[in-house]
């Protein structure tokens, strides 16, 4: 198989933290693809992901997967190890909520950067800047206030959630989100030392 990645995103960390959660990565070819807005690969929109998004997977047979959180999901159906996601019932539907919050914080801050790190800053929009620092910040006292939920063994809901905090200390340290979220801040110091958070920090 073939990731697409880059490793400053963190949907592709969560797919690499994935794969090596799940004993995975020596099936999996990494392929550095470096995606900016208005800014298409051509050859990888045609062939991989209209949306020229990543990461994407290319599996055996051909065929390719995206999003992140549909790779996790199919990585964690054929894995013959340890499950990510419950199977079944109200307790997969859980996971899968927690999942989408997180990925929801990765997706504000992605968005703040391009919007600060890309566009001019007279035509930068404060609002709307600060509309997403709410969501992102929202979903984080979430996080913060129903810690029962979503402690426990590793699912991709914490997978998820490192990698939205790792993001946050690698593109926006300035926000230091563990100003307002003890809770967090320590469940985070534990769970970024596992190896498959160490062996993917993110970088430019
Ligand atoms: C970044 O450089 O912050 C980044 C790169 C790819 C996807 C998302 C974020």
């Amino acid at each position: 198989m073939k990731l697409y990645y880059s490793p400053a995103s963190p949907f592709a960390r969560k797919v690499h933290v994935t794969l090596i959660e799940l004993g995975m990565q020596d099936a999996v070819e990494l392929l550095f693809t470096p995606v900016l807005p208005g800014k298409p690969i051509e050859d990888y929109v045609k062939s991989q992901n209209p949306l020229g998004k990543i990461p994407a997977l290319q599996i055996d047979s051909g065929e390719t997967l995206f999003d992140s959180t549909i790779i996790c999901e199919y990585l964690d159906s054929i894995s013959p190890a340890t499950r990510l996601l419950p199977a079944e019932g109200i307790q997969r539907y859980r996971t899968l909520t927690r999942q989408a919050l997180a990925h929801g914080i990765c997706e504000s801050v992605v968005a703040i950067r391009y919007e600060t790190f890309l566009r001019p800053e007279e035509r930068q929009w404060d609002v709307w800047i600060a509309d997403q620092w709410s969501k992102a910040d929202r979903a984080l006292s979430w996080f913060e206030t129903h810690q029962p939920l979503w402690q426990g063994d590793i699912d991709l809901a914490q997978i998820t959630l490192g990698c939205a905090l790792g993001y946050l200390d690698f593109r926006a340290p300035e926000h230091d989100w563990r100003s307002n979220h003890p809770i967090l801040q320590h469940w985070f110091e534990t769970f970024s030392q596992r190896e498959s958070f160490q062996a993917t920090l993110p970088h430019a």
